[in-house]
């Protein structure tokens, strides 16, 4: 019998201020509040997130979010055991921010500061909700991220693959904003995509027909850009635009998916889990394919709820108590510097340099 612990989480890494407080004990994980404040309307004029608006918003409301968490869990901040924060990777403004609000809070209090890597917030997202035990494969697919990691326990993960440029999201967005149809731009390309005819345009699947497990974006991006430079495209047009970019972008996490199920499931025994998180994951289309492939290898998908896909506190504070439970928390969590970037397996980003490039390849 293990004591539960309950964990103020804290996210500041992108345009999301969150702060939420989670209990986990033997009988399972407990959110108790849950506050999440997205800046999306500060970005949207520029058709995607700019740091320095980022930071600067979340300076603005941290204290308030975590006021607000505190008080709708109807908790004592003497009553909660430890403060995690996001400490990276992201972007380090608004990192900083985040991470500095835990440091004082952990401070004020005496209670111990779990500097949490956000990515691992993601891996550990599925937990929330429903017994998903390790070891499983997920495919991370946000707006910062796109990659294949095998969790095999807390602290235990293996990159499996990633995007060498740009993230899944990053390029629904770029063509929404080429379009000029909204920002975030998925869901915007999504609704359009509906009445579209995906096999109008002829757009590249990169990196699909050589062998691994890493994934471009780059390429098909340009694709989509010409294209709409080239032609004066018409509401049927930008619809099919839309369709055979989804599609295009479907195919390759698809095929890329199955790749990463197929060495992860030949490499063990008993049931095999199949996790997609992050914005991206909200997407049907997608969703669907990615339901095929699992059922293919007689695996389960497992999406957590969209709240918990896109960035959010809970699974910062859980992340915080399951390290809490087991012991894996540094000795001074008060000196961890913030990190712009913090691969989740270290060793192979030491031995696969290249990764990590793309426009907001800090998170990637
Ligand atoms: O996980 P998230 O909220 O934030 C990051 O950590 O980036 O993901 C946001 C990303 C955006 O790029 C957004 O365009 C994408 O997720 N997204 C979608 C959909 N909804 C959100 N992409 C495709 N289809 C959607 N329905
Ligand atoms: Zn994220």
């Amino acid at each position: 019998m293990n004591k539960a612990v309950t964990v103020l989480g804290i996210e500041t890494s992108c345009d999301e201020t969150a702060a939420s407080i989670v209990r986990l004990s033997d009988e399972g994980v407990e959110i108790l509040s849950d506050v999440i404040r997205t800046q999306v309307e500060e970005h949207a004029p520029y058709g995607g997130v700019v740091p320095e608006i980022a930071a600067r918003a979340h300076a603005d409301v941290a204290d308030e979010v975590v006021a607000l968490a505190l008080k709708t869990s109807g908790l004592a901040l003497s009553e909660i055991d430890a403060i995690a924060a996001t400490s990276g990777p992201g972007l380090i403004g608004g990192v900083m921010v985040g991470m500095m609000t835990g440091k004082a809070i952990a401070m004020a209090s005496g209670k111990p500061f779990v500097p949490i890597n956000h990515l691992e917030g993601h891996a550990l997202s599925p937990r929330l909700a429903e017994d998903c035990p390790f070891p499983y494969l997920l495919l991370l697919a946000s707006g910062g991220h796109c990659q294949f990691i095998a969790v095999e326990g807390l602290g235990r993960y293996k990159r499996l693959g990633t995007t060498i440029d740009d993230a899944a999201g990053e390029a629904f967005d770029k063509l929404a904003k080429t379009l000029g149809i909204g920002f975030p731009g998925g869901a915007a390309v999504e609704r359009l995509a509906k009445a579209g005819d995906a096999t109008r345009f002829d757009l590249p699947r990169p990196l699909l027909s050589r062998p691994g497990l890493d994934l471009s974006f780059a390429g098909l991006k340009t694709a989509a850009a010409r294209i709409v430079e080239a032609e004066e495209l018409d509401d049927k047009a930008r619809a099919d635009l839309c369709a055979s970019y989804q599609a295009a972008i479907t195919d390759c996490l698809a095929e890329k998916t199955r790749r990463a199920l197929k060495g992860f499931a030949a490499d063990r025994t008993g049931a095999v889990r199949l996790v997609v998180a992050g914005g991206v994951a909200a997407n049907q289309t997608i969703r669907s394919r990615l339901d095929e492939v699992a059922r293919a290898f007689g695996a389960r998908l497992i999406a957590p709820p969209l709240r918990h896909c896109t960035d959010n506190a809970a699974m910062i504070a859980l992340a915080g108590a399951e390290r809490m439970r087991a012991g894996l928390t540094p000795e001074d969590g008060l000196a961890f510097a913030a990190r712009p970037r913090w691969p989740l397996d270290e060793a192979s980003a030491r031995t696969n340099p290249i990764y990590g490039g793309g426009k907001r390849g800090a998170k990637a």
